[in-house]
């Protein structure tokens, strides 16, 4: 007979995420005081040597049959992907009402709104702390610390933390993207396939995640505008930074009139930005929204001990009774109103490099005259482009879609030598319409 008093886990993957909620449960003061209890593990490969001790607990080959398990109250998903085992574990857990905890952003930013409609059919709650932003516990800010009194406007941040080692590391040590993403994989920082993190996908889950509790939406990670870093240059970082301004990637979801429109790109920002200081591996959330303001979130994002974290207070959410509606309220109110449509407006940084003869300043001007861009500064750097000439400035506030007409014409010039880059300013101030 198990003891009603005791909730009994199942945990599928025993990985980074796995291993280090195991040794929460394993230290002299367990996880839970007593009221949790896990006793049951799956893993693709029973007899990997692991850093935690799984003698103790019943083995599954596979993690359906544990999620299927009547002995497990609460089933644990550390496998990830949006579709595969984790998935049709995930559903069967719920679909005979046990609770799920889950690290797996992929999963929820693509089938959120399914998984969710199958907990409230079946009594079950679902918890992902640990999906966003790792050890910052910003999904129970947005969704417990903010509800009822506030409007959130926009929330913001570093939610990948690869990239943004890679662009601190491209900007103090003077390398390329490439030599600094084949340092990072071979000190087990990157991926060996790191198209996940590299290309903004990571970080596009994890903003879909946040836009939906924070406006009431249905999780939709097709509607997220995606672009990672791979196109960042040194270059750009270099002329960036002698304009004042620092490259990140940021995750962004905002509320526009009757729609909320959810991107992530790689963005200048002014040094004095609350994002601009965060470097390394840091993660970082900012939070807008009225009457409380403007919030900042720092802390890891990833890693056994932050993600353990977040797990672990989930598990105790749901233990003590106060695990919410996933995405705060229940699946049939929530609003299906994001939208991929790029910024209209904004301030701009414009790359071009181009070949060193008389007359391309006044044709690049010239054109953007024509399209109604007004120039705010310029920089003209013949020391960085090797034997192209670099050829950057900032616009004034404009549509975006006059820039790119403009943008195309002067990429047609033959004085152009490569493509433009078009990178969208944040204002430090204003929450909304500042970059797409
Ligand atoms: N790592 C982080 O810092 C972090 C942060 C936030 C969120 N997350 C999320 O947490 C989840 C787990 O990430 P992780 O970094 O812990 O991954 P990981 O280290 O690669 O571990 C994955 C675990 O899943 C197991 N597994 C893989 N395929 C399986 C299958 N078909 N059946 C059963 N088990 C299978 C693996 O088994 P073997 O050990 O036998 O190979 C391994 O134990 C993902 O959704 C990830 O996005 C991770």
């Amino acid at each position: 007979m198990s003891d009603p008093g005791v909730r009994r886990i199942g945990i599928a993957g025993l990985g980074t995420v796995g291993g280090g909620l195991l040794q929460l449960f394993q230290r002299a003061e367990p996880l839970g005081g007593g009221r949790l209890k896990v006793v049951a593990v799956s893993a693709r490969n029973r007899s990997r040597k692991r850093e935690v001790d799984i003698s103790g607990y019943e083995w599954f080959d596979d993690p359906v049959a544990l999620a299927a398990s009547p002995d497990v109250d609460i089933f644990v998903e550390l496998i990830g992907g949006s579709d595969g085992p984790a998935k049709r574990a995930v559903e069967v857990a719920l679909s005979r009402g046990a609770d799920v905890v889950t690290a797996n952003k992929a999963l929820l930013a693509e089938h959120g709104a399914e998984l969710a409609a199958l907990a409230e059919k079946h009594g079950a709650r679902i918890g992902f702390e640990a999906a966003v932003a790792g050890g910052i516990p910003i999904i129970k800010a947005l969704r417990d610390g903010l509800a009822g009194g506030n409007r959130v406007s926009a929330v913001s941040g570093i939610l990948n933390g690869t990239c943004n080692y890679l662009l601190t590391e491209m900007e103090t040590s003077g390398r390329s993207f490439e030599e600094v993403l084949a340092d990072a994989q071979r000190l087990g920082y990157a991926e060996a396939d790191p198209t996940m993190d590299v290309g903004g996908f990571d970080a596009g889950h994890k903003i879909a995640l946040l836009s939906a509790i924070a406006f009431a939406a249905a999780p939709d990670f097709s509607s997220v505008d995606v672009e990672g870093v791979d196109q960042v240059t040194l270059l750009d970082i270099r002329m960036a930074g002698k304009l004042g301004y620092r490259i990140k990637l940021i995750a962004k979801a905002e509320r526009i009139d009757e729609t909320v429109r959810a991107h992530v790109h790689p963005v200048l920002l002014a040094l004095d930005h609350p994002l601009a200081v965060v470097g390394g591996a840091l993660n970082a959330v900012v939070v807008d929204a009225e009457p409380v303001g403007r919030l900042s979130f720092v802390g890891r994002g990833a890693g056994a001990g932050p993600t353990a974290s977040a797990v672990a207070a989930d598990l105790l959410d749901i233990i003590d009774g106060a695990a919410r509606a996933p995405f705060g309220k229940p699946v049939g109110s929530l609003k299906n109103y994001t939208s991929a449509a790029r910024a209209e407006e904004g301030r701009f940084y414009v790359r071009f490099l181009v070949k060193d003869k008389p007359g391309v300043i006044a044709a690049i001007a010239d054109q953007l005259a024509k399209a109604g861009v007004s120039i705010e500064s310029f920089l003209q750097d013949p020391a960085q482009g090797g034997s192209d000439v670099p050829i950057v400035l900032t616009t004034q506030r404009c549509p975006r879609s006059a820039l790119d007409a403009a943008v195309r014409q002067i990429g047609a010039l033959d004085v152009i030598a490569a493509p433009p880059r078009v990178m969208p300013i944040e204002e430090t101030r204003s929450a909304n319409r500042a970059w797409s």
